[in-house]
């Protein structure tokens, strides 16, 4: 009896994650700014992964992780656009209490500046948060950095414009840096904001690549390399 009934809510977890996967393809095809249906593929991968280490609900997280960016202020400035992620949970119709916790989840993910905290109320949040951000460094964290910064017509960098500690959001959004600038004012912070210890350790690595890019980058600008 429990089987029968385990194996009825595997099938439809599966049915709804397949159905949220279609929606999300089409949601962000096209996009060349690092946001494309791959990195979303990967924070999912990497949100299980965590999950699994962390004990994490595993449906909350994997939709919350498919679905986390299909109504981002980056991609999506205009606030009155209507709400992706709304009209994707309408379409694959899971219940009403599930779509309130991966929305609890995507509400909380995204980062708004050094000087904002970013706090998570659940684990599930905790660690598609820090999945979000592990893709935001190391080697491949310096390729989306770039593919952004082109996207916004961004200059690689400008030895002239300083780095901004942002201490409000908006302010966050409304910078018009440079890419190099992006490094100090976000990529660099986030191994210190990572919520688990699965995420800091692979953190690390990423973390020190980052740090060697940019004394690179720094140091081919000067002509000593
Ligand atoms: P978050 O919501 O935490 O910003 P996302 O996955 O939506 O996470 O986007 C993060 C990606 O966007 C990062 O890889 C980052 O490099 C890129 N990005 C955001 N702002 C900038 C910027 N000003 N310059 C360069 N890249 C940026
Ligand atoms: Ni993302």
């Amino acid at each position: 009896m429990t089987q029968a009934r385990d194996e009825a809510a595997d099938e439809r977890a599966t049915r709804w994650i397949a159905a949220t996967e279609d929606a999300v393809r089409r949601a962000m095809a096209g996009d060349a700014s690092g946001h494309d249906f791959w990195h979303i593929d990967r924070v999912r991968r990497m949100a299980l992964r965590l999950a699994e280490a962390e004990g994490a609900e595993r449906l909350v997280v994997e939709l919350a992780a498919l679905l986390h960016d299909v109504d981002d202020w980056k991609l999506r400035p205009d606030p009155d656009a209507p709400s992706r992620l709304e009209a994707i949970v309408l379409e694959i119709e899971i219940p009403a209490a599930l779509a309130a916790r991966v929305r609890q989840v995507i509400d909380e993910v995204s980062f708004r500046g050094a000087g904002v905290a970013t706090p998570v109320s659940t684990i599930e949040a905790a660690v598609v948060q820090d999945a979000d951000r592990l893709d935001a460094i190391g080697a491949i964290g310096i390729a989306r950095a770039f593919a952004f910064g082109g996207s916004r017509r961004r200059a690689l960098y400008d030895p002239n414009v300083e780095p901004r500690v942002h201490g409000s959001f908006a302010s966050y959004q409304k910078d018009e840096g440079t890419t190099l600038n992006h490094f100090y004012e976000k990529l660099l912070l986030l191994r210190a904001r990572l919520n688990t210890r699965a995420a800091r350790t692979i953190a690390e690595g990423r973390h020190a690549y980052l740090e060697g890019f940019v004394a690179r980058f720094l140091a081919e600008w000067e002509g000593e390399r």
